[in-house]
């Protein structure tokens, strides 16, 4: 039996996690931590929220006392570490928050893990770092793709954030031993997809007919890969990574956010009985993202090549699954935009 935990397991990309680990491997027990901030959601998880193999825990890796107990209490044989705030225009008003989640809270549970396991010994033991192709900057050439080798130059405070955070993780690698993996993904999409987001904001707007708003031009480059295809790799990568290596994982998939925002707007014409044309009139552009990063493509050949890794769907069918699956999951939604997803769970787990 093995004991896993995953932090931020109520997110969007955790929560994919969480119900591939659960489901595939029965012999694993999973722990969820999570905070449940605004961006945590246990209605991800209902399907397997009753699993004898699952179990929530609610907590803050900020708080170091907390997860000193919790590994005292619980003997983990690896950690899949997701937990961050995650939205760059939050960490352009905020920066502070996501110094203390994503900076301070990774190096709490380094310190946890290294605590637990350092007195008999590392062997069978996994640091798994889920972090960003953000860390690698902004691309200006279109021949140039970011490898594990490209230096990092984070240009946001989300970035900078997880730049630190990889950097503590590696660190803690190279000077205590502890056995550590990092991947670098691309932006992520499909279901659960929380709507400040590109896609599920547009999706629900369009939805709405509210305007559908662009930043600057609409010119800036993003590389999109679906997320269970995240959890596919998390998994390949968990199990078989080299100990101390990284791994890029994308889908060679990048799309211009305007015609990306064209390409929502058409395919929602067709599902909603529109005339095609309706949606875009809804498209407005906006001031721009401050040091809005220009384009981010992800070489995920390593991953291939070692790990044998590769996504499971083309953009064009994830896509339709994506609108499929906000059409026919409204009540996520509305609950999410409403704000009633939180005081349910807040409340349940209020004194834990
Ligand atoms: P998300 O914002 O949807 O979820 C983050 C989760 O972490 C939430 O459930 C939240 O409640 C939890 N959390 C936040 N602060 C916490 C704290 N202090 N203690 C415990 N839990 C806390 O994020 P996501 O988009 O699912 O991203 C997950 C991870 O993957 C992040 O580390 C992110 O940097 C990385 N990543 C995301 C993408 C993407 O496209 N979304 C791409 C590459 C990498
Ligand atoms: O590359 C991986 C990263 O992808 C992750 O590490 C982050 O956690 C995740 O949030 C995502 O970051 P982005 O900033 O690329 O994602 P976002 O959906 O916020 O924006 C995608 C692009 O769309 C970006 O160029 C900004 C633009 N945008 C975004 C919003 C929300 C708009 O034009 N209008 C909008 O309303």
């Amino acid at each position: 039996m093995k004991k896993i935990l995953i932090t931020g397991g109520a997110g969007f990309i955790g929560s994919h996690v969480v119900r591939l680990f659960v489901q595939k491997y029965p012999e694993y027990q999973i722990y969820n931590l999570d905070k449940l901030t605004y961006a945590g959601n246990l209605e991800n998880l209902t399907d397997i929220e009753n699993s004898p193999n699952y179990t929530f825990v609610k907590g803050d890796i900020t708080d170091a006392e907390f997860l000193a107990q919790l590994f005292a209490e619980t003997s983990f044989d690896g950690v899949i570490h997701l937990a961050a705030e995650s939205h760059v225009d939050r960490s352009i008003s905020d920066p502070m928050s996501f110094v203390m989640t994503n900076v301070v809270g990774t190096v709490n549970l380094l310190n946890a893990a290294k605590s637990s396991w350092a007195p008999s010994g590392f062997a069978g033991k996994r640091f798994y770092h889920v972090s960003t192709d953000e860390v690698y900057g902004s691309l200006h050439n279109p021949d140039e793709f970011f490898t594990e080798t490209t230096p990092y130059d984070p240009k946001s405070p989300y970035s900078a954030s997880k730049a630190a955070s990889d950097h503590f993780v590696r660190a803690y690698q190279n000077t205590y031993g502890l056995p550590t993996v990092v991947s670098n993904c691309s932006n992520n999409y499909g279901p659960n997809h929380f709507p400040e987001k590109l896609i599920p904001l547009m999706i629900h707007n369009i939805r709405n007919n509210k305007p559908l708003p662009v930043y600057g031009k609409g010119e800036n480059v993003r590389d999109w890969l679906y997320v269970i295809d995240h959890a596919r790799a998390i998994d390949v990568i968990f199990h078989n990574g080299q100990t101390g290596d990284t791994y890029n994982i994308g889908g060679f998939n990048e799309w211009k956010n305007i015609d990306l925002v064209n390409l929502l707007c058409s395919i929602m014409d067709r599902k909603l009985g529109r005339p095609e044309g309706t949606s875009a009139q809804l498209i407005t552009y906006v001031t721009d993202r401050a040091g809005h990063d220009l384009r981010y493509a992800i070489d995920s050949t390593k991953l291939k090549t070692e790990l044998g890794w590769e996504p499971s769907l083309q953009f064009a069918e994830g896509l339709e699954k994506t609108v499929d699956w906000f059409l026919q999951n409204q009540s996520w939604l509305d609950n999410v935009t409403s704000g009633n997803y939180q005081k349910y769970y807040q409340d349940m787990y209020a004194n834990r």
